[in-house]
């Protein structure tokens, strides 16, 4: 049985303390009112993470993920946080080639190969970012393009590591904007994930693959997003800043 996962990604958001608070209350909230073996990821910014860490040790069902990791393995790179540092806090995942890191900071499907090759080394867990723009959507071939992103970022990987790997797919112009992909829509593009997967790992490794939707998802549309068969769950921007609609969304899988 493949993970089902809700994963808060906070952008650059929240103070420590306000993320603390934020915190306390998703924890106590999923412990009392959540029993349905969803997996909860927090990722806050790199300065929380550590007090994040700490905050959930012993959950059985919050785990915590970085934004990103630098595509270097340590040295002279200001301002860059690698892998083994992720992980030496005790971080489990790490959200990499969100399309905010690929527009803002160019980041390069060859460039997400090597940042996913360091979370693997350091035992860290991607939650690998996939997805189209509008223009791409209504003039371009957006499956194949799709496809493309996870090629050349993912499939140098062993059918071993790919197994139970996170995929997130995330439609650019759903992002941030209100508009949330249709849920025939979110289905239509998660199977052509996992087709693509299968085609290349097989039937079996491609079912393991747990594939989260994100773009302004939240507890009113949630639900149907998550009745779809190819829907792992979500990869929640702004709503995983309320506790909550965040916790109404994990209760929605
Ligand atoms: P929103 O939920 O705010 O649209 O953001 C989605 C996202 O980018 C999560 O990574």
């Amino acid at each position: 049985m493949r993970k089902q996962i809700v994963a808060g990604n906070w952008k650059m958001n929240k103070t420590l303390d306000q993320g603390l608070q934020l915190v306390s209350e998703i924890v106590n909230m999923v412990q009392d009112e959540v029993h349905n073996g969803a997996l909860v990821v927090l990722c806050p910014p790199f300065t929380h993470l550590q007090s994040v860490v700490h905050l959930t040790k012993g959950r059985t069902n919050v785990f915590v993920g970085a934004q990103n990791c630098s595509d270097k393995v340590s040295g002279a790179f200001t301002g860059e946080v690698s892998a083994e540092m992720l992980a030496s806090l005790g971080v489990q995942y790490v959200i990499l080639g969100h399309s905010e890191r690929r527009e803002y900071f160019a980041e390069t499907n060859a460039q997400l190969a090597a940042k996913v090759d360091l979370a693997l080394a350091n035992g860290l867990k991607p939650i690998f970012c996939c997805g189209e723009t509008l223009f791409q959507r209504q003039e371009q071939d957006y499956k194949a393009l799709v496809c493309e992103q996870l090629t050349e970022s993912l499939f140098h990987l062993s059918a071993d590591q790919i197994t139970g790997f996170v995929i997130a797919y995330e439609p650019i112009w759903a992002i941030g904007t209100g508009l949330t992909a249709s849920k025939e829509q979110a289905q239509e593009m998660h199977l052509t994930i996992r087709d693509h997967f299968a085609a290349k790992y097989g039937a079996e490794v491609a079912a393991s693959l747990s594939i989260l939707y994100g773009g302004s998802a939240k507890p009113s549309n949630a639900p149907e997003l998550f009745a779809n068969p190819d829907v792992d769950g979500g990869l929640i921007g702004g709503a995983s800043l309320l506790s909550r609609d965040f916790t109404d969304i994990v209760k929605a899988l």
